[in-house]
């Protein structure tokens, strides 16, 4: 190996056999047509298989979800299109979608014939999932949410991303929302109707006013919501055991297991930083970066939040023990723009931030103050509540033998609503009636059937197609387990 620098230690070598023939000509076999005719149908063919065949030959079955839109959404839907709304916010799920949906609750795999009929086109499935995808919002939050967050996302989400669309008209504003909250189909409907319900009771037990449509909350100055706050709530007269309204039905919408629930974390500082920090990130919006809801969410919103600067109401109310106040953050509170933050916050920063809020009273949020341990205003069960949990045990009274989850979607959305009840519970609510889980039902079940009726006569009237049987109405919404 003396002279590997010539290379010549390599044995000769011979790319192809002595035997073979000549080269082929050196020009491409392909001519230019065959290239154009190639190009053509390499093109032609997907798109046909992809987008023609589809279109011709699959006619999707309307799915038994389908609901028609009201006139009124279709205006809506107008104002959603025109304003940009459909490049920031998706309207479908894919299956592999569906843990992002599940900012509802109630995420849903959406089918082909959820989007059939002409006034779905064109389609706003919408790409970019800058904010969460629509497809089932519905029923998420109240309208006068909506309103509020149209006006300004910042009121209602101090994090928010999503631009004002404060120059809407009222009617915009109406015909927005309620597109918002019809487009989900049937399944969207049963959470509407239930808001609505909800609401009237919730406007009725505290003895407030409905809350201002469109935008005419914002008219309203910092000082008239101090006003009304302190003045503008008349509650029903008369006491469920010894308990004045609202305080019954507070407590009914908890589930019995977090009446006496003191809170599993103990009062440390860390908790109680990690709590305000929470608090200040997501609901000063709402309830004020004073924490006593003079805020300007609360222009629209009724009832208005909760004002969390009482002493009196942090240690002794009847409705407050760290358990329900820890249920409502972690499902909402139906009828009212108190929002459902299972999703989005975790299980022990609920339990932190609820430590947190017995703490508002004593400087917990004054900006110059950091929250400590002694600020902590221990709750004692009052003797109304005590009474009330004589009469309504915790313990409730279950039949093992009773199928334990009924099939009719409209006694789960009762449920929901009214978590604390137990089936043959019964009370007067003094201008409304009857409150109780049959009532609740039928009354959710008349507000769906209301909904679904006006979507159907306004697809006839304006000829919606296809003509879909009306079987498919009778078909009943789904309320899933995960929805409860
Ligand atoms: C620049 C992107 C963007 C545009 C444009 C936009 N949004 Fe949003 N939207 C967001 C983001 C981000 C959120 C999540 C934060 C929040 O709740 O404000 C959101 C939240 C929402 C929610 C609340 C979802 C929920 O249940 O919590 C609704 C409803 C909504 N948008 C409707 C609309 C409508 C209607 C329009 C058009 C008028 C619109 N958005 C325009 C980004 C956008
Ligand atoms: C979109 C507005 C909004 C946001 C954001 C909001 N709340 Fe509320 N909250 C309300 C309203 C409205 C009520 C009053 C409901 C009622 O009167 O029954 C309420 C009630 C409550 C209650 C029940 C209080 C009681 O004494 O019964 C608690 C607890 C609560 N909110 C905590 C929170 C926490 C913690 C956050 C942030 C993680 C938050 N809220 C964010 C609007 C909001």
């Amino acid at each position: 190996m003396a002279d590997t620098g010539t290379g010549k230690w390599l044995p000769s070598y011979q790319g192809f056999p002595q035997a073979w023939g000549p080269h082929p000509r050196k020009r491409m076999l392909m001519t230019p047509l065959l290239v154009f005719l190639g190009g053509i149908f390499a093109f032609a063919v997907p798109t046909l298989v992809a987008a023609f065949f589809q279109l011709m030959f699959f006619n999707a079955p309307v799915s038994n979800n389908w609901a028609p839109l009201s006139a009124s959404a279709i205006e809506g839907r107008k104002v959603f299109v025109a304003n940009g709304c459909v490049y920031c916010h998706s309207g479908y799920t894919r299956p592999q979608d569906v843990r992002a949906g599940l900012l509802y609750l109630y995420p849903r795999i959406s089918l082909p014939g959820d989007f059939v009929s002409n006034d779905s086109s064109p389609n706003l499935f919408g790409t970019a999932r800058i904010g969460p995808d629509l497809s089932q919002d519905a029923g998420f939050h109240p309208d006068d949410w909506e309103r509020a967050h149209f006006s300004d996302p910042r009121f209602v989400e101090p994090m928010s991303i999503m631009p004002s669309f404060a120059f809407f008209t009222d009617q915009q504003v109406e015909d927005l929302t309620t597109y918002l909250q019809v487009r989900a189909g049937k399944d969207g409907l049963l959470r509407y109707a239930t808001e609505l319900y909800a609401k009237k009771v919730q406007i009725i037990a505290n003895g407030i006013e409905d809350p201002p449509i469109g935008f005419q909350g914002a008219k309203l100055t910092l000082n008239d919501v101090k006003d009304l706050a302190e003045n503008g709530s008349n509650p029903p007269p008369g006491k469920i055991f010894g308990l004045e309204w609202p305080a019954p039905l507070n407590i009914f919408g908890v589930d019995r297991s977090y009446w006496l629930a003191d809170n599993p974390l103990p009062v440390t500082k860390e908790n109680l930083l990690r709590g305000r920090m929470v608090f200040q990130e997501r609901c000063i919006g709402c309830h004020g970066d004073k924490g006593d809801a003079v805020s300007e969410a609360a222009k629209f919103l009724r009832p208005m939040p909760i004002d969390f600067t009482s002493a009196d109401d942090a240690g002794g109310g009847d409705d407050t023990s760290a358990g329900m106040l820890y249920y409502r953050v972690l499902r909402g509170i139906q009828g009212t723009a108190m929002e459902n933050f299972g999703t989005r916050l975790r299980v022990d920063d609920i339990w932190r931030v609820v430590l947190f809020l017995k703490t508002i009273p004593n400087g917990g949020l004054d900006p110059d103050k950091v929250p400590t341990t002694d600020m902590y205003i221990q709750w004692q069960p009052p003797d109304g509540l005590l009474e009330l949990v004589k009469n309504m045990p915790i313990q409730k009274n279950v039949d093992f033998t009773e199928k334990s989850e009924p099939d009719d979607p409209f006694v789960l959305a009762a449920r929901r609503f009214l978590a604390g009840f137990n089936n043959d519970d019964k009370f007067d609510l003094p201008g409304f009636g009857e409150l109780s889980l049959a009532a609740a039902r039928d009354g959710i079940k008349a507000i769906y059937n209301q909904l679904l009726d006006q979507g159907w006569n306004d697809y006839f009237t304006r000829g919606g197609s296809p003509s879909v049987p009306t079987s498919q109405r009778d078909i009943l919404p789904a309320f899933r387990i995960d929805q409860r």
